[in-house]
């Protein structure tokens, strides 16, 4: 009996203590609403960004004094277009390097009257900043429905601040240093660079966390990336950078501009592609390159097995074109960089890609899965006799017909052009970047912290806190 009461009792203490819970969770939630509907009436407040808030959009459409215009649902495929502030470089710095003539005072071209062309041959595969620097120009006039930047002039507006610096064809052009001269046009343009961006009011302000800044060559800005590392680099890959100054969290990896022209209209199959493997390069000794060497010992006598040595030059490329249309796979070996163009032009070409090297960063891994279009091998693995040659031919018809499908329906954002269309590699690096905004923010934000204790505007650059090398 007495145990039966002493049941019902905790029975009615445990009811109690449920329903007090309950109560509780309701204020919460009473409050969190209160709160948010307390933010959204006070309008756009400062120190809070509301375009990093989750479905902040749809929030507005239950204020009372929210604009009319918005449309009842929030589009949630549709992504937030990224503002971009572009500094008005002098042209020295961009499209002089392809020795366009400004007019008068004009810093730009005028991209409805003419658009200049980039140098062709092998300086196109490094080709990123000029394409990015054309969309921003035409987010001006045109709207072309994929977009994902627009360029605003005020940069207070701005998510991110874009150095139109065309340092890889810079790079190309002007990195000879004549007998009689100390140093190259290479070099004195990016130490103008240091000076011009640090006494900007935008540099200043965020010590360049918020900066874009293009350098695809792994040579190109070689002088310059130590003082302006704070910035976010487009790049090929991390090769020829300490981690501390680029590193896949801070920098955006993007693709080359493929030098083989696209296969259109492929109607070819897995029988009708004779070569079982090809390779086109340079046997490099120096650096990581010493595997190509051991790799082309391993495959020499087999008889459909294709090696072209030397880079794809004018006379190359049409070889080349051939070469990896008739192949079925085609190698990508790190060079003395862990990245090539050699793979996007493997793409471009359909023929599934063997990728050995260690190191490679890829364009977009957060959205493309590259084991579905690409074939990946360790090092040590690919240096084991027979071992390579191997698992290529065990790869079948089945499976690399569904290789051969995927690589033409991601071969898209690979693809730089003028205009831009939605999702090709320019809109890609856009949509990366933009993934990048809240980071910075952050950056920011915690740098502020004791920003009133702190001289102003430090003009000497630190070396990151671990640096080493
Ligand atoms: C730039 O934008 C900021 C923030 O929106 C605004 O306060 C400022 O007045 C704008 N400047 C100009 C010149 O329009
Ligand atoms: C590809 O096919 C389309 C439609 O059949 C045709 O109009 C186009 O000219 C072809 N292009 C090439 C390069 O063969």
């Amino acid at each position: 009996m007495s145990d039966r009461n002493a049941g019902s009792l905790s029975f009615i203490a445990f009811l109690s203590i449920k329903s007090l819970l309950g109560l509780l969770s309701i204020a919460l939630m009473v409050f969190i609403l209160s709160w948010f509907l307390l933010l959204g009436t006070t309008g756009r407040s400062r120190f809070i960004d509301h375009n990093l808030l989750p479905h902040s959009k749809h929030y507005k459409n239950y204020i009372p004094n929210a604009p009319k215009h918005n449309a009842p649902f929030m589009n949630h495929e549709k992504q937030e277009t990224l503002r971009v502030f572009m500094y008005e470089l002098p042209s020295e710095f961009h499209f002089e390097i392809l020795s366009w003539k400004p007019e008068g005072n004009a810093v730009w071209p005028d991209l409805r009257v003419k658009v200049p062309e980039y140098p062709g041959g092998l300086n196109l595969q490094h080709s990123v900043a000029y394409w990015l620097t054309l969309d921003l120009l035409a987010s001006e006039f045109s709207e072309n429905g994929g977009r994902n930047a627009v360029r605003v002039r005020n940069s207070s507006e701005a998510d991110v601040i874009f150095v139109p610096f065309f340092s890889s064809v810079c790079f190309n052009r002007f990195s000879r240093t004549n007998p009689h001269q100390k140093t190259n046009k290479n070099k004195d343009l990016q130490q103008k660079l240091v000076k011009y961006l640090t006494v900007q009011p935008e540099w200043r302000r965020s010590g360049g966390i918020d900066h874009l800044i293009v350098a695809h060559h792994p040579n190109s800005l070689l002088d310059a990336r130590m003082q302006l590392w704070p910035a976010m680099f487009i790049l090929s890959d991390f090769g020829r950078y300490p981690p501390t100054i680029a590193n896949i969290d801070k920098d955006v990896i993007a693709p080359y501009k493929h030098i083989i022209g696209s296969y259109v209209n492929d109607s070819s199959g897995f029988d009708s592609r004779p070569i079982l493997l090809f390779f086109q390069g340079a046997i490099y000794r120096k650096d990581g390159g010493f595997i190509r060497q051991e790799i082309f010992y391993l495959l020499k006598k087999e008889k459909d097995v294709h090696f072209a040595f030397g880079s794809v030059q004018k006379q190359g490329v049409i070889s080349a074109t051939k070469g990896m249309q008739l192949s079925k796979f085609c190698l990508n070996i790190a060079g003395d960089t862990p990245s090539s163009n050699r793979l996007f032009d493997a793409i471009a070409s359909h023929c599934v890609p063997v990728i050995i090297s260690d190191e490679i960063e890829l364009p977009f891994e957060d959205i493309l899965d590259y084991s579905e279009f690409c074939v990946f091998v360790r090092t040590s693995d690919a240096l084991k006799d027979e071992f390579l040659i191997n698992f290529i031919r065990s790869i079948g018809r089945d499976e690399w017909t569904r290789k051969w499908a995927k690589l033409k329906e991601v071969e898209h954002f690979f693809e730089y052009q003028y205009p831009s269309k939605k999702g090709d590699a320019v809109q890609m690096i856009w949509r990366a970047v933009s993934k990048k905004v809240p980071i910075i923010k952050r950056k920011l934000h915690a740098a502020r912290r004791f920003s009133r204790f702190d001289q102003p505007a430090r003009k000497s650059f630190p070396l990151p806190r671990n640096f080493t090398s």
